[in-house]
């Protein structure tokens, strides 16, 4: 087969990934923006990620998402790091580049902030602002969130050390804290971003009253079928505005289609195919 033959290939990477909805994402864009594209989700096995990217390469492969665990792996063999993969220490968008090298970027930030503000109507510009976690979930959004200019942003995290150290590599963008759990009692906040992992076991971080209420945003950057933990937690809380990570889902991949095909697709019929049943 000449190269000419060959398909141009793209694929979402990651272990599990069967429930990937990068593909059905993609394929809608695709479908969208009147472009013929092959979209496959490919299980990974944990060591050998950069083999499977060689192979995917090799196969024509054009563009890759990365996902869980290997987005710290997708930033470490890239050639090339935009600036916003560079800060996040994560890379989520591979690009195979005309001279075979690959180029790095991170499509998180960029689409949790777009759908806060695109198509959820929230400003963060002024706002007290909490993200929870301090893995890297939380270092993935932080920049892209401290470039909207909240007034404060506090990180929180069960193990103090890792949110304070956040705190510290992210303190020239902006006014931020890092702090443990306990110590946010007696603070209210606008928006209350879940980033940590709790929800795969469908807990919820272990939180003092008062940080939310009726006119707070809690936005779990989690998403399935079900309320996520969170969601329910937040709406126990009275919280009128409480969301899951669908449509950041939704804008990353949307992201990604504008670095690879140099178009940003139309999200909000995809947001609602994805919430169909
Ligand atoms: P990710 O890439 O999803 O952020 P990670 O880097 O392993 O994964 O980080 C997981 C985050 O979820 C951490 O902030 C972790 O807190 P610790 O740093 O204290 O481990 C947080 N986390 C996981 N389970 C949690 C739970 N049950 N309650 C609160 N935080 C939890």
């Amino acid at each position: 087969m000449t190269g000419a033959d060959r398909v141009a290939r793209y694929a979402v990477m990651g272990n599990p990934i069967e429930h990937s909805q990068s593909p059905r994402i993609h394929r809608l864009f695709a479908e969208q923006t009147g472009r013929s594209i092959v979209y496959d989700a490919i299980l990974v096995a944990p060591g050998h990620f950069a083999e499977a990217v060689n192979d995917f390469i090799q196969q024509a492969g054009q563009g890759l998402n990365v996902t869980v665990p290997f987005k710290q792996d997708a930033w470490l063999i890239a050639d090339r790091l935009s600036e916003r993969a560079q800060r996040a220490g994560a890379v989520n968008t591979l690009t195979v580049t005309a001279d075979g090298t690959l180029a790095g970027d991170n499509t998180d930030g960029a689409g949790l902030v777009r759908d806060l503000t695109g198509n959820l109507g929230q400003t963060l510009a002024g706002k007290q602002l909490l993200v929870l976690g301090a893995g890297g979930a939380a270092r993935g959004i932080l920049a892209p969130l401290l470039e909207q200019r909240p007034a404060r942003l506090v990180i929180a995290n069960r193990t103090v050390e890792r949110a304070r150290e956040l705190a510290v590599q992210f303190a020239d963008l902006g006014d931020l804290q890092g702090c443990g759990f306990a110590d946010l009692a007696g603070s209210r906040f606008d928006i209350v971003i879940n980033a940590t992992a709790a929800g795969l076991q469908g807990q919820v971080p272990e939180l003092p009253d008062g940080i939310m209420d009726a006119d707070s945003c809690s936005y779990d950057l989690m998403y399935a079928p079900e309320p996520t933990a969170f969601v329910r937690y937040a709406r126990q809380l009275g919280v009128r505005s409480a969301f899951d990570g669908l449509g950041m889902l939704v804008e990353q991949a949307a992201e990604s289609f504008l670095v690879w095909h140099g178009i940003l697709p139309d999200t909000a019929a995809v947001i609602t195919a994805l919430r169909r049943p």
